[in-house]
């Protein structure tokens, strides 16, 4: 039996998110979209002794890959969640982080230039997001940070076409009385005390 108490006790091991796996239906389509579209470099592709082909990819130099692509999606519509319409029953969304609202606005552009997929723009106080999918449906979130943190859930639909100023402003007033308002480097110095900010050693010297 495992020790369960022992376990809940001591603390964990520190340890760092690294990557995520996805099972695709059209590897190749999949593949151009993640390294086309959204910039990342492919570290390694190969088919394994069970016949599955994956690809590897990052946008993170000190990670082999962050995105991992392995065929084997069954055709036809997956379940989907119990509660959100439409959405997945696992995967809820992937994220990535924009340098800013200038970069965010870019990668609107660049997406609507690639597809027709929808693509919703909003407000989580802490950021600005867009939500998307990939060209097999699985949702995708890109967003930029605000100078802002307030409790979260928080999500209020933004038309991302006004002014940046204007848009920065209407943010701020909706991010102000939320619940939990503060400066978001004070949400973060409380965090440092909760999560370790690097691995103590790193096996790969
Ligand atoms: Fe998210």
């Amino acid at each position: 039996m495992p020790d369960t108490d022992s376990a809940t006790i001591s603390p964990a091991p520190v340890m760092k998110f690294s990557h995520l796996g996805l099972v695709v239906r059209d590897l190749p389509m999949m593949e151009q979209f993640y390294t086309g579209i959204l910039g990342f470099a492919l570290t390694d592709k190969g088919t394994s002794g069970i016949g599955a082909t994956m690809a590897f990819m990052t946008l993170d130099p000190d990670e082999h890959h962050q995105i991992f692509l392995v065929d084997g999606r069954p055709d036809g519509d997956l379940p989907t969640s119990t509660i959100i319409p439409g959405s997945s029953a696992v995967l809820h969304h992937l994220s990535f982080r924009l340098g800013g609202l200038g970069d965010l606005r870019a990668m609107y552009d660049r997406l609507t230039g690639e597809s027709d997929r929808a693509i919703k723009t909003a407000t989580h106080g802490l950021c600005w997001t867009m939500y998307t999918t990939d060209p097999e449906g699985n949702e995708i979130e890109f967003f930029a940070d605000s100078p802002w943190y307030c409790d979260q859930p928080f999500m209020k639909p933004l038309d991302f076409r006004m002014p940046e100023d204007e848009l920065y402003k209407r943010t701020e007033e909706m991010v102000r009385v939320a619940p939990g308002f503060r400066p978001y480097a004070e949400f973060y110095k409380d965090l440092d005390k909760q999560v370790p900010r690097d691995l103590p050693g790193d096996s790969r010297i």
